[in-house]
């Protein structure tokens, strides 16, 4: 399976476009249920994408093993503030607190992402 573990650019592309299709859902004055569900397929590939990146990576580039499951850890938790503030939303509650959280772990996962092992590296 190394065209998934390879390199990261399977991976960039999938959160790349979740991000998108979530501004797309999040700031749209109406429910957005078919880019909702679009947003979710992506998650998935998110998932197996960043799954197959962690599973070739994580004990083949030395003092990144923390930072790589903390990396994992973030990413989840970005997809779960994206989740958030899209149902909420829909349901009309409050959605401030999900934004700051999703931009916060949304800028970890890219800092970690960054200045680890394979892939661009600042
Ligand atoms: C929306 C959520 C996510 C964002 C924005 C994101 C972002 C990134 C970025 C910027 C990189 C670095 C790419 C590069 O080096 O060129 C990366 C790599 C990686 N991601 Fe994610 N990611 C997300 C979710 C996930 C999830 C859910 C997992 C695990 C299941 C995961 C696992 C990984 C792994 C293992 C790497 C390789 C790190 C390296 O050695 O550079 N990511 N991700």
């Amino acid at each position: 399976m190394s065209f998934l573990s390879s390199t990261p650019h399977l991976h960039i592309t999938t959160w790349v476009i979740a991000l998108v299709l979530f501004f797309i859902a999040a700031l749209a004055s109406k429910k957005l249920t078919g880019v909702h569900m679009a947003l979710r397929v992506m998650y998935i590939l998110i998932i197996i994408s960043g799954g197959a990146l962690f599973l070739e990576w994580r004990d083949k580039i030395p003092e990144s093993g923390m930072n790589y499951d903390m990396k994992v850890l973030f990413g989840i938790l970005v997809i779960g503030f994206m989740e958030m503030v899209l149902v909420r939303k829909g349901k009309g509650k409050s959605v401030n607190l999900f934004w700051i959280l999703f931009a916060v772990a949304l800028l970890v996962t890219l800092y970690l992402g960054l200045s680890m092992g394979i892939g661009m590296n600042f």
